[in-house]
C-alpha cells in the first residue's frame, strides 16, 4: 500500500506534463494593464511591436461612413497565454486569426477576446489578424469631449486621446505599449486620406485610391489618426537633413492654412535648439473641419487642427512630437508631463519673441489666475482627481508652473539641459511622473527639490509661492 501511494500523483505528473506540450499551459492575458483612469486600457500578457492596418472608407446611400479593416499585430508574449484581449469597441468582427490559424473570439464591451487554437508560450513572437467592417463610432469622453471616428464636412477624421483608437481598429490601446504602422487607407476616387509617418505610395484601382502611410518610429495607438476628405497638401523638407514636410489643409481653410502654416519651419528650428533633435522622420499638420470636435491634438509627425490654428497652438502641439509622442506618458495619471510641457513651450515662446516672460506668466497665474480659470487650484497636477478631469486646467497651467519652479530653482542653463536631458533619455519611451522627479534629483543633487514635488506637484490647493 504504502509502496505504490505515490503511484497516483506521478501519474498526475506525467498527465499534467503530455497536456503542457500539448499546449495548455497558458493563462489569459487580462483585460487592462490597471492604469488608475482607464483600467480597462490595454490589456496583458504581450506587447504590439507593429500594426500593419488596411482600411477602406466609404459612406452609404444614407452618408453614413463605412469602415472595412483587416488590422494585422505582431506581438510578443510577456507569459504564456491562452487567451488575449484587443480592445476594440462597436464594429463588426468578421474573423480572427492568430499565425494564421482560425481563433475564436468574444465580445464583451471594449475587450475583444482571442482565444488562439495553440497557447502562445512567453517569447514567442505571434500575429494576429482580425478582419471587421461597420459603421466606426464616435466615443463620448469622461470629459464630455467627442473622440473616435469623427465625421467632417467632406469625410472623417479619426481622433484616440484618450481612448478613441479602439473605434477604428482593434489594438494595444494603452499609451505604455507603442508600436511601429502601416496604414494603408482606400478611400472613393477624389477623395485622400492622410495619416501619421511617411506617404510611402497612392495607387489608384477602379473607383478607389489607396494612400499607404509608413510609421517607423514608436507610436502610441492614442495619437495615430487618419483622416480622409478634401485637402490642399503643400509638401517640402526642412534643413540640412531635408526633413519631410506634409501639411494637409481643408480646402475653406486654405488662406488662414497657408499663413500659419509657414510658420512651421521658424518653430521647428526653435524648437528643436530649446529641446534638442527632433524625434521623427517627418513633420507637418493637418487641419480639417470635424463636426463635433473643437480641440486639436498632438497626432504623430503630423497633429491635427479643427481650422487655422494661431501660433501658440501650433507650437503647443510641436512641443508634443518631443513631450507626448516620443517620450509617452506610462499612464494616464502623468498627462501634465504631456500638457505642462507643452504649455511651458507657449511660455517659452512668448519669452523669446517679445511677449511676456515665462515668469510672468507663472506670477500673473499665481496672482490672479483663478478668474480666468476657477478650476486652477481643484487638484495638484500629478494626481487629477478623477478620469473627467485629465485634460483640466491644472494639468497645463500648474503643469507648466512646476517646470518654472524648477527653472527658478536651477537657473536657466541647467533648466535647458533638464528639459534637453529629459527628451534625449526617454526618447521614443514612456516616463512617469517618479522617472521625472529622480531625473531632475540625479541632474542637480545639490539642490532639495522636496518642496516643489510636495506642494506643486502632490499639494492640495494653492501652494505657497516666494
Ligand atoms: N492633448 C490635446 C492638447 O494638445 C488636448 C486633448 C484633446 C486632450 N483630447 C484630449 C487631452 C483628451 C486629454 C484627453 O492639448
Ligand atoms: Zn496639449
Amino acid at each position: 500500500m504504502s509502496r505504490s501511494a505515490p503511484v497516483v500523483p506521478t501519474v498526475l505528473l506525467v498527465l499534467a506534463l503530455a497536456a503542457c506540450s500539448a499546449g495548455v499551459h497558458g493563462t489569459p492575458g487580462g483585460p487592462g494593464v490597471r492604469d488608475p483612469y482607464f483600467p480597462k486600457a490595454g490589456n496583458g500578457g504581450y506587447d504590439v511591436t507593429h500594426y500593419d492596418l488596411k482600411l477602406a472608407y466609404d459612406t452609404d446611400e444614407g452618408h453614413r461612413p463605412h469602415l472595412a479593416g483587416t488590422a494585422t499585430l505582431t506581438a510578443r508574449a510577456t507569459k504564456d497565454l491562452s487567451a488575449f484581449d484587443l480592445d476594440f469597441k462597436g464594429l463588426d468582427v468578421e474573423d480572427v486569426t492568430v499565425e494564421g490559424e482560425r481563433a475564436r473570439w468574444n465580445r464583451a464591451g471594449q475587450e475583444l477576446t482571442v482565444r488562439p487554437r495553440d497557447d502562445l508560450d512567453e517569447d514567442e513572437t505571434f500575429r494576429v489578424t482580425v478582419r471587421y467592417s461597420g459603421t466606426p463610432q464616435t466615443i463620448t469622453d469622461p470629459d464630455g469631449s467627442e473622440e473616435g471616428w469623427l465625421r467632417t464636412t467632406d469625410g472623417a477624421l479619426a481622433l484616440g486621446e484618450p481612448t478613441g483608437s479602439m473605434a477604428w481598429f482593434p489594438g494595444n490601446h494603452h499609451p505604455s505599449d507603442k508600436a511601429s504602422y502601416d496604414i494603408a487607407v482606400s478611400v472613393p476616387k477624389g477623395l485622400q486620406a492622410v495619416s501619421n509617418g511617411e506617404l510611402r505610395g497612392e495607387t489608384s484601382s477602379k473607383g478607389s485610391t489607396t494612400f499607404s502611410w509608413h510609421t517607423a518610429e514608436p507610436m502610441a495607438s492614442y495619437v495615430a489618426t487618419v483622416a480622409v476628405g478634401h485637402y490642399d497638401i503643400s509638401r517640402s523638407t526642412l534643413g540640412r537633413n531635408r526633413l519631410p514636410v506634409y501639411v494637409a489643409v481643408d480646402p475653406t481653410e486654405a488662406k488662414a492654412g497657408r499663413k500659419v502654416l509657414a510658420k512651421i519651419p521658424e518653430i521647428m528650428e526653435w524648437e528643436e535648439y530649446n529641446f534638442g533633435p527632433y524625434p521623427f522622420s517627418s513633420t507637418g499638420a493637418i487641419v480639417d473641419r470635424p463636426q463635433d470636435a473643437g480641440y486639436a491634438l498632438e497626432t504623430q509627425n503630423r497633429p491635427v487642427f479643427p481650422g487655422a490654428p494661431d501660433t501658440e497652438t501650433l507650437v503647443h502641439e510641436l512641443a508634443h512630437q518631443w513631450y507626448g509622442d516620443s517620450v509617452t506618458p506610462k499612464t494616464w495619471r502623468d498627462m501634465w508631463l504631456n500638457e505642462g510641457f507643452a504649455t511651458y513651450a507657449e511660455w517659452l515662446w512668448d519669452e523669446d519673441h517679445g511677449g511676456d516672460t515665462a515668469r510672468q506668466t507663472f506670477d500673473a497665474l499665481y496672482d490672479h489666475g483663478e478668474e480666468d480659470n476657477p478650476d486652477l487650484w481643484a487638484f495638484p497636477p500629478a494626481k487629477p482627481s478623477s478620469a473627467a478631469h485629465i485634460s483640466d486646467t491644472p494639468v497645463y497651467m500648474r503643469g507648466a508652473m512646476v517646470l518654472q519652479k524648477i527653472r527658478q530653482t536651477v537657473g536657466d542653463d541647467t533648466f535647458y539641459d533638464i528639459i534637453q536631458g529629459w527628451a534625449a533619455t526617454h526618447r521614443h519611451g514612456n516616463a512617469d511622473t517618479d522617472d521625472f522627479t529622480a531625473y531632475v534629483e540625479k541632474k542637480v543633487p545639490d539642490k532639495d527639490f522636496g518642496p516643489i514635488w510636495k506642494d506643486w506637484l502632490y499639494g492640495k490647493g494653492k501652494p505657497e509661492h516666494r
